[in-house]
């Protein structure tokens, strides 16, 4: 594989497909990357969000356990981390934008009017039906990860906590500078195939993905050499189900939950433990203990978040020592967690 413009000519790596999520760490990935020690071999990456953190823990040669508690997150791991070899070819693609296929309705049902127009709406119940026809647990993941970004390119500011999705998408202003608004589903999938397909390697590693309340998860994890933590940033967006139902309503097709509120999110929704003010120092004790026997952990944090860095230094105190390294975002890439002028924290913790 060629070298990229990511790391210049000192790492020979492969790309990960451009994300757009609430505390992506894709414009820090070189910083995390260089903080890390050298001595591991192992990596959890322990809140995976859009998984660009593990994918090029990966392409570094570690092997990889990578979580998130939401399905449509651990899709992406699937397909993009676990995944060496499997990708899309033109029959995948055929079975999945078959529109004759017979298909349930739940996205017409609930969603249109709300983010869709009800053709966008039926083409995206079809399409969920198709998936089920792919013959090989990876393309399905690839094809769910696939939809799911052109999901977030399609709706404004890619995430499903607004109602204005389908008023911006008929705006000449705003589709002037997102043409995605007023696509067809369709044609910004087909656009996408290509850098996810391209993005598979084989790193002969056997790399693992789960899709657990992390806390439960640890204890099972046995051989892991760094832990990455990248929770929720209480004072930022914290709640990710209210952002990105949508995205696992999409993937799970719900049969047993209510949609609720405007946006229709479903309920209940799982318990994350990193999303009150009341809860967290409760989960981050709870979260150290259960990670005492990891050798080295790297947290990401910010100046925005609670508790304060003074009490997280604490807490890692009773099971690390630590060391402090310090980012200012010198622009705004969207989200209150990365506006000009916070800073972003990497806690480097080891015994
Ligand atoms: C800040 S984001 C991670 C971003 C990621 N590092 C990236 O670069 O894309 C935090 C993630 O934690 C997940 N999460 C929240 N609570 C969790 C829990 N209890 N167990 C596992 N994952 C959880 C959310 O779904 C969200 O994707």
């Amino acid at each position: 594989m060629s070298q990229t413009t990511l790391f210049g000519e000192k790492y020979k790596i492969h790309q990960f497909p451009r994300t757009q999520y609430l505390g992506s760490k894709e414009k820090l990935i070189k910083w995390i990357l260089e903080t890390a020690p050298n001595d591991i071999k192992t990596v959890f990456d322990a809140f995976s969000g859009t998984s660009v953190v593990g994918y090029y823990f990966k392409d570094r040669g570690c092997k990889i356990y990578s979580n998130d508690f939401l399905k449509c997150n651990s899709l992406i791991s699937k397909a993009l981390i676990e995944n060496q070899n499997i990708t899309l070819n033109k029959d995948d693609i055929d079975i999945l934008l078959d529109e004759t296929t017979k298909a349930d309705n739940l996205i017409e049902k609930i969603f249109t009017g709300v983010f869709f127009e009800k053709d966008q709406a039926q083409f995206l119940d079809i399409f969920r039906a198709n998936v089920e026809k792919l013959d090989n647990e990876y393309k399905k993941a690839l094809a769910l990860a696939l939809m799911n970004r052109s999901l977030t390119r399609k709706i404004t500011l890619g995430h499903f906590a607004h109602l204005k999705a389908i008023e911006y998408s008929r705006n000449p202003d705003r589709i002037k500078r997102n043409a995605s608004l007023a696509k067809h589903l369709k044609d910004i999938f087909q656009s996408l195939v290509h850098s996810y397909n391209h993005a598979i390697f084989d790193n002969k590693k056997q790399n693992w993905v789960f899709c657990e309340d992390t806390i439960s998860l640890l204890p099972k994890l046995k051989d892991v050499d760094l832990a990455y933590f990248d929770p929720p940033y209480v004072g930022c967006h914290p709640d990710y189900q209210a952002f990105y139902h949508f995205l696992e309503t999409f993937v799970q097709y719900w049969k047993d939950k209510e949609f609720v509120n405007g946006t229709k999110s479903y309920f209940p929704k799982k318990e994350s433990g990193f999303v009150q003010k009341t809860e967290i120092i409760n989960s981050f004790t709870k979260l150290f203990e259960a990670s005492n026997h990891i050798p080295y952990w790297l947290i990401s944090y910010n100046n925005k978040s609670y508790p304060e860095k003074d009490t997280m230094i604490e807490l890692i105190k009773k099971h690390k020592k630590v060391k402090v390294y310090e980012q200012e975002y010198q622009n705004h890439y969207g989200g209150k967690g990365s506006r000009k002028g916070t800073r972003e924290y990497l806690f480097y913790c080891y015994n």
